[in-house]
């Protein structure tokens, strides 16, 4: 430290002297022409709008047709989250294990210290504080991230509770997650008109010993909104095996049945397989509601009642755009009306916007995400397939009014799903805990556009946290395996189960409607927990009873409910040795309880 403090001398009075002179080692490093430190009012906010549309990162829309909402249109080569150049960089490379890209941290240091040095010159670099579930909560946890993209902040500013409250909660002996990120080397002359800046080498690097976050050359959000994927999966999944609690990657909903009786739920999908429809879920079975609690993260800690608690570490959607839609999610079509950052969707001749999905037939002329004249006739589409929303979650009307509870909610089911053509039913229960670690272990589903690679291809995505296990996958079920104990031994422990919305006929055609018909499902999961309905044995776990889920009401044939649950037995073999070599890759950590259940679903087949 130098003993002139040279670039934080308009750090707020009550900053925490730790973050200060970690605030000022930044800057001495990145060299920023001057430094804001976010104390996430309106007044800010709007401000920050504004400077963005004055410099182009951002267009206004049409205030009569979308009030207060802004459109971003990203570097086209930055639209995705890199896991490719994600990094776990623990002291062990054991520590990250086979499914994470490692890196011997002090090697990582040195490059990011090359790459950082001078990063944010003639940028400002922005403070950013912010709190991970209610300001307070003994479950919510500290964070604070620098930044040379007023985008990303104003991401942060809707996705957490940013701002002057949550800085004030770090004293002296507050752990506190730091977080640097640059959208990379500062821009060549003649570049001043970019108006996404990014940089062709990019680093998205975890330090889960010292709990700290680097990520350098992207503006996308995963790779950049560091609270979100980075801190609160990451990060906080190694906090919470030393903790005792579980960062899981799902969404939170509240299911009330006719009776007036409501349930919990927490549900793990991979990224761009619904978990935001299924949140914002309108059952259509009469007399159930569903409310919304959270749509991507949850932090699950047993509680002192010994049930299991759950927050929403976030505070705003970042959702896909693309497929949302009057008929597939109208609630979040009624959250999108105002005060929304859109990015990379394609904008009307009326100053709104549009994308694949939003209705059924489109615009006759739009500008698309690139820039460009578009017609029906255009062969790409006018929204990037990853193109999102950012909207905060008190805009949400099915938001339930416990949703930023401090203690959290207690849950009664846990969920495990994914995109699967064949094999997998529409829903079937875990017989016990262990067996719905193993029904999470081994989760696949085929490849979306939330990150790179090939559309489609079948990947396994245990926990649906393939892309966000800040530690070895093993020892993360077996820490799942420990929390389950202790859950069991007050009885408390939440049924799990497996779903699949997304399972096709011969011809191709998807077998069952989803969206709202899902909460057939939904309701007969709660049932379950009900003790209101029996179930049968099946490889998979226990399914549904003939007459148990009223199929015909969501307009499904019975040949086609049949072949929801259809087994093949040459398919499952081929599945269960693909299981075999997904295990042998996982490593000597594999839980016992793991391959057992392993073992139990081969001689079940
Ligand atoms: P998702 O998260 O891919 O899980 O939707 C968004 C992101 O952070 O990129
Ligand atoms: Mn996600």
């Amino acid at each position: 430290m130098t003993a002139t403090v040279t670039f934080t001398g308009n750090a707020p009075a009550n900053a925490d002297s730790s973050v200060v002179e970690w605030v000022e080692d930044i800057a001495q490093l990145t060299q920023p022409d001057r430094i804001v430190w976010c104390d996430g009012s309106d007044e800010e906010r709007q401000r920050m709008l504004d400077e963005a549309v004055e410099a182009g990162t951002l267009i206004k829309l049409n205030p009569e047709k979308r009030p207060n909402s802004y459109l971003a249109r990203s570097n086209p080569s930055d639209v995705a989250r890199v896991e490719s150049r994600t990094f776990i960089c623990s002291e062990h490379e054991d520590d990250a294990g086979p499914t994470n890209n490692w890196a011997a941290p002090a090697e990582m240091r040195e490059t990011l210290n090359g790459l950082f040095e001078g990063a944010m010159r003639g940028r400002t670099m922005y403070v950013v504080p912010f709190s991970m579930g209610p300001v307070g909560s003994p479950l919510a946890r500290l964070g604070v991230q620098v930044t040379d993209s007023p985008y990303v902040v104003l991401s942060t500013g809707t996705m957490t509770r940013m701002g002057a409250g949550a800085l004030a909660q770090i004293g002296p002996d507050t752990e506190w997650v730091p977080a640097v990120h640059s959208i990379g080397a500062p821009l060549l002359p003649g570049e001043e008109d970019v108006v996404w800046p990014c940089n062709e080498t990019k680093y998205i690097v975890h330090y889960p010993e010292s709990r700290e976050i680097w990520s350098y050359g992207s503006a996308y959000g995963g790779n950049a909104i560091l609270a979100k994927k980075a801190f609160a999966l990451r990060i906080a999944s190694k906090i919470g095996e030393r903790e005792g609690w579980l960062a899981a990657h799902m969404l939170l909903l509240k299911a009330t049945n006719p009776e007036g009786r409501s349930f919990h739920v927490a549900a793990g999908f991979p990224s761009a397989c619904g978990k935001t429809n299924f949140a914002m879920l309108q059952p259509s079975i009469p007399g159930w509601t569903v409310e919304t609690i959270g749509d991507d993260i949850a932090w699950l800690a047993p509680g002192p009642d010994g049930s299991l608690r759950a927050i929403n570490p976030e505070a705003g959607f970042f959702g896909v755009a693309p497929g949302t839609g009057h008929s597939t999610n109208p609630t979040a079509i009624a959250t999108l009306e105002r005060d929304t950052v859109f990015t990379n969707v394609a904008l009307t001749d009326d100053g709104d916007v549009w994308w694949e999905g939003l209705t059924d037939e489109a615009p006759s002329h739009l500008i698309d995400w690139l820039g460009r004249d578009w017609t029906p006739d255009s062969e790409s589409p006018a929204a990037h397939p990853n193109s999102r929303f950012t909207v905060s979650a008190h805009l949400c009307p099915s938001i339930a009014d416990t949703w930023d509870d401090p203690a959290g909610v207690p849950i009664d089911a846990i969920i495990f799903g994914g995109r699967r053509a064949t094999n997998v039913p529409l829903v079937a229960q875990a017989r016990d805990w262990e067996h719905g670690v193993y029904m999470g272990a081994t989760l696949a589903s085929e490849r979306t556009a939330a990150a790179e690679g090939v559309l489609g291809e079948l990947r396994r995505d245990p926990f649906a946290m393939l892309p966000f296990s800040g530690t070895h996958m093993a020892d993360h079920w077996q820490h799942w395996l420990n929390v389950g104990e202790r859950l069991n031994d007050t009885g408390n422990a939440p049924l799990v189960f497996q779903v699949n919305w997304f399972r096709r006929g011969e011809d191709g055609r998807f077998l069952w409607p989803g969206f709202s018909e899902n909460s057939r499902a939904l309701a007969w999961i709660t049932e379950r927990i009900e003790g209101r309905t029996d179930a049968v044995e099946s490889p998979f776990g226990l399914v549904p009873v003939d007459g148990a889920i009223d199929y015909v009401a969501a307009g499904v044939s019975s040949e086609d409910w049949e072949a929801l649950f259809a087994i093949d037995p040459e398919a499952l073999n081929a599945e269960a040795d693909d299981t075999d070599v997904f295990l042998a890759r996982m490593g000597t950590k594999v839980p016992d309880a793991v391959k057992r259940q392993h073992e139990e679903f081969r001689s079940r087949l």
